[in-house]
C-alpha cells in the first residue's frame, strides 16, 4: 500500500510535471502559430501599389467635344464620352419601356456630356468598336460590337443584338471640374 501511494504520489508529480510541460508546449506552440500565421494574414492585406492600380484618374481637358479617350482601370478597358449635345438629345428622347435594360439616360452619368463605361460587351466578352473616328458605331450613334452584332446607343444601352444587358456604368467621381476617378 505504501508502495502504492508513493507511485501514486510519484505519478502525481510526473502528471503535474506532464501537465505543466503540455500547457507550456500548447502555449509555445499557439505563440508559434501566431507568429508564423502573421505574415501570412499581413500579406493577404493589398499593397500599396495594388491599392493605387484599383483606382484610374482621368484628365479629361484633351477630350473635346465628340471625342472618345479609353483608359484602363483594373486592367480593363473603360470608354469616355464627350457627348454632343445631339448624342444627349438622342439618349434622352427614347421611350425606355422600349428597352431590353430599361435605364433613363439621366441614371447612367454625373454629368451629361461625359458618359463613362466599362469597354467589354456584356453578351461574351468583346471590345465593342466607336471610340476611334471612322469605326462602326452602329444603327444608335454609339457602339458596335462586332462578335455577333451588338449595337448600343449614345448612352450605352443594347437596342439591337444578342448583349442581355447595357454597358456597365463603372463608380467613378469628378475630382475636379475636368478630371475623374475611376474606381
Ligand atoms: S461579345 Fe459582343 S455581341 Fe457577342
Amino acid at each position: 500500500m505504501t508502495v502504492k501511494a508513493q507511485d501514486a504520489g510519484s505519478g502525481g508529480d510526473d502528471e503535474t510535471r506532464r501537465d505543466f510541460l503540455l500547457l507550456t508546449t500548447s502555449i509555445v506552440g499557439t505563440a508559434g502559430v501566431a507568429l508564423s500565421a502573421w505574415p501570412f494574414i499581413d500579406s493577404m492585406n493589398p499593397a500599396a501599389d495594388v491599392l493605387a492600380l484599383s483606382t484610374t484618374e482621368v484628365d479629361l481637358s484633351p477630350v473635346e467635344v465628340g471625342q472618345s479617350t479609353t483608359v484602363v482601370w483594373r486592367g480593363t478597358p473603360v470608354f469616355v464620352r464627350h457627348r454632343t449635345e445631339q448624342e444627349i438629345t438622342a439618349a434622352r428622347a427614347v421611350d425606355i419601356s422600349t428597352l431590353r435594360d430599361p435605364v433613363p439616360d439621366e441614371d447612367r452619368e454625373i454629368k451629361p456630356e461625359w458618359l463613362v463605361l466599362v469597354g467589354i460587351c456584356p453578351h461574351l466578352g468583346c471590345i465593342p468598336l466607336g471610340q476611334k473616328s471612322g469605326q462602326p458605331r452602329g444603327q444608335w450613334g454609339g457602339w458596335f460590337c462586332p462578335c455577333h452584332g451588338s449595337q448600343f446607343d449614345t448612352s450605352g444601352r443594347i437596342r439591337k443584338g444578342p448583349s442581355p444587358t447595357n454597358l456597365v456604368v463603372p463608380p467613378y467621381k469628378f475630382t475636379d471640374e475636368t478630371s475623374i476617378l475611376i474606381g
